[in-house]
Formats: structure tokens, sequence, C-alpha cells
């Protein structure tokens, strides 16, 4: 077959260590100078004169989505809003032409998202394609494509495809950013070599990571049941964190931000129901710990996605599955990381089919 295993047991841990290529290609000939910083290809036309912008997408890309929400709105001032692609296509918002549909869809073939963006198409808003196959349905249909470049991606569950389309959205906000003039050229700059970073912190996580979460997942062999929390924008990897491992080990697991744990979650929680909380340096880091701490208080077993060496972290987590500290607006790529490794060793452990974990499908084409 043209896409091997390469010596990993199965496709979906060889693409988690793909990701860091993956990130260099996806910036590979996009990042220019100060008075063009970011090149996607895009006309400058497509994005004069918005008022808004709704993206809409299923699954991991509709994760994916809320973080590039958070990235737009927070880089370039426009109001953006997600909306699962199941849901926008029946009940439309008004829409005009000062409005850019984004339709994020890593196969460019899954029915909803596809049928969504043509009835958004009909009342005669802007689009734009997120897709890892340009080739696809999507690629075809519209002329406005950022194409991921992950690779052909195997796993059902979805993992460098996803980190992909992260990358695509922070290009974006910064396009916008630049285009609104809402960020300085250095600021501006800064994230870009942040962004160029990313690959080997990763590596590093990967690196260092794996041995010890394979054996951390031993842990877990009668668990049924995982909460996973975080704050900002990374409430929206705890929601990827939850789905991994639900996907993949059928283990009953929910995301949740981490503030809204106390009204209704926290019932749930003792002594069998382990709490993976997303705590980096931050707006919201002493938050997130505090939030942690109600949970300890529960008795549950506390992990943390938090930097290696910050006392207050040691302090408040039974285990730290440690990433390096960045700029807390790029953290969201490598705290995904060690969550999809204790999905993948957890769900391996038990002994599942991982790459096609059942009832599942790599792209959905019946609405
Ligand atoms: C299926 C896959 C998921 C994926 C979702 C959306 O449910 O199993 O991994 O996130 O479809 O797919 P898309 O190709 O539109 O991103």
């Amino acid at each position: 077959s043209l896409v091997e295993k390469r010596g990993f047991r199965h496709f979906m841990l060889k693409e988690i260590h793909e990701q860091p290529g993956v990130i260099r290609d996806s910036l590979e000939d996009r990042i220019g100078d100060r008075g063009s910083p970011v090149r996607l290809g895009l006309p400058t036309d497509l994005f004069a004169g918005l008022e808004r912008i709704y993206i809409i997408a299923c699954g991991t890309s509709w994760h994916a989505s809320l973080v590039g929400k958070y990235l737009i709105e927070s880089l370039s001032g426009l109001p953006t809003e997600v909306n699962y692609a199941s849901e926008f296509r029946y009940n439309l918002p008004p829409l005009s032409d000062r409005i850019l549909v984004i339709g994020v869809t890593q196969s460019g073939e899954t029915a909803d998202t596809i049928e969504a963006l043509k009835v958004a198409h009909q009342q005669g808003v802007r689009i734009l394609g997120i897709t890892n196959r340009p080739e696809s349905s999507l690629g075809q249909k519209y002329e406005h494509i950022i194409d991921t470049r992950a690779g052909l991606e195997i796993g059902v569950a979805a993992t460098k495809t996803f980190t992909s389309q992260l990358i695509a959205f922070y290009l974006l906000a910064l396009q916008l950013a630049h285009l609104r003039d809402t960020q300085t050229p250095e600021r501006i700059h800064e994230i870009l070599t942040g962004l160029q970073q990313l690959p080997t912190h990763i590596e590093n996580i990967l690196d260092t990571q794996e041995r010890y979460i394979t054996e951390l997942a031993r842990e877990f062999d009668a668990t049924r049941d995982f909460i996973f929390v975080g704050r900002g924008l990374n409430y929206p990897i705890a929601l990827e964190g939850a789905l991994k491992l639900k996907e993949i080990s059928y283990i009953h697991a929910e995301g949740y931000p981490a503030g809204e744990m106390k009204h209704g979650p926290i019932a749930l929680l003792d002594a069998a129901v382990p709490v993976v909380a997303i705590a980096v340096p931050g707006k919201v880091y002493e938050k997130v710990l505090s939030n942690a701490q109600e949970a300890k208080a529960r008795d549950a077993r506390l992990i943390g996605v938090a930097p290696l060496d910050d006392p207050a972290a040691v302090e408040t987590f039974d285990q730290i599955l440690p990433v390096p500290v960045v700029d807390e607006l790029l953290s969201p790529i490598l705290t995904v990381v060690p969550l999809q490794l204790l999905a993948y060793h957890i769900a391996a452990r038990r002994g599942l089919d991982v790459d096609q974990p059942r009832n599942l499908a790599k792209s959905v084409t019946v609405e």
C-alpha cells in the first residue's frame, strides 16, 4: 500500500508522531515578510468589509474550529461563531454577502458539512474551505481553499489532521489581523516565530513522554469514566481529549470548561473517576488549578497537562504530563499531544482496534 505503518503498531500512533513534520509542511512557504506576513494564496477581497464569520464542521474539525474562533476573535476582532454543520444546515442565521462561512472538513466529503455549505452558498455568503483533501467534493466545488497538507490519515481518530487544521487557523487569524491592522507587525512576527518552534517542542514531548504514558495507561484498565477540563482556548482541547478517548477506548469521557465543573460534573467525581486538567501559564492558569483542587477534594485522581517544574502544578496534580511553556495562544498544539497519547495507549492496552473503532467511519457521507 502507499501508506505504511513504518514500524508503528497502529496508524494512529504513526500519525501522532508525524505531527512535527506536518506542522513544518503546513508552514512551509506560507510565512512572508512584514508587508505580507502570511501567504495563503487567498485574495484580499475575500475578507474585505466582512461583518462576521460562521465556521461549520463536525467532530474533531468542530473542535479545531472552536480554537479557530478564539484565535480569529482575539487576534482580529472579527465576531465569529462555530456551528455543528448538522445544526447549521436546518437553522440558518441571517446571511448576506458580508458574511464568510468557513467549512472545515478533513476529508472534504462529510455530507453534513457539504450540505450546510451549499445552503449557505445559496444565500450569497462568501465561502472558504479548510481541508486535507483539495481534490475532494469540497475542494472541487469552492474556489477558496486552505490545504492543510497533513498527508493521508488512515486512523479513524483524527490526530495530525487536527493539528494541521489548527495551523491553518493560526495563519488565517494572523492574515485577518494583518489586513484589519489589529495587531502590531511585531506581535504577528512573534506568533509566526512561535509557530515555527512548535515542531521541536512536540518532538520533545514525544521523546520524553511516550514511555511514561504507556506506563500510566496501565492504571486505567478498570476505569469507566474520565473527565477532561480546560479553559479558554484549551477548553476545546479538553473536548478533543475526551473525544479521542471515547472514540477508541469506549470509555465514557466528558470534556468540560473547568469553571463549569462545580455546576454538575463534580457530582460524578470519586476515586474511580480520573480528572485530566489542562493547566498552562496564561490568563486562566490559577483558575484552572483551583478548579482542579475542587476535584481533588472529592478524591478524584488528578492528572495535569501542565508545566513540569511549576510548584503550584506539582502540588496540585497526582501526575503531570508535562508540556513546555510557550505563548498561551500557541499552547493548544502542544497540550493536545499528551492527550492523544493517553487515549492511544489506554485503547491499545485494551487490545482494541484503534485504527478502526466500532461504529465509526473515517468520513461520514450520509446526513
Ligand atoms: C468522522 C470521523 C472524525 C471526524 C469527523 C468529521 O466522525 O470519524 O474523525 O472528525 O467525521 O470529519 P471531516 O472529514 O469532516 O473533518
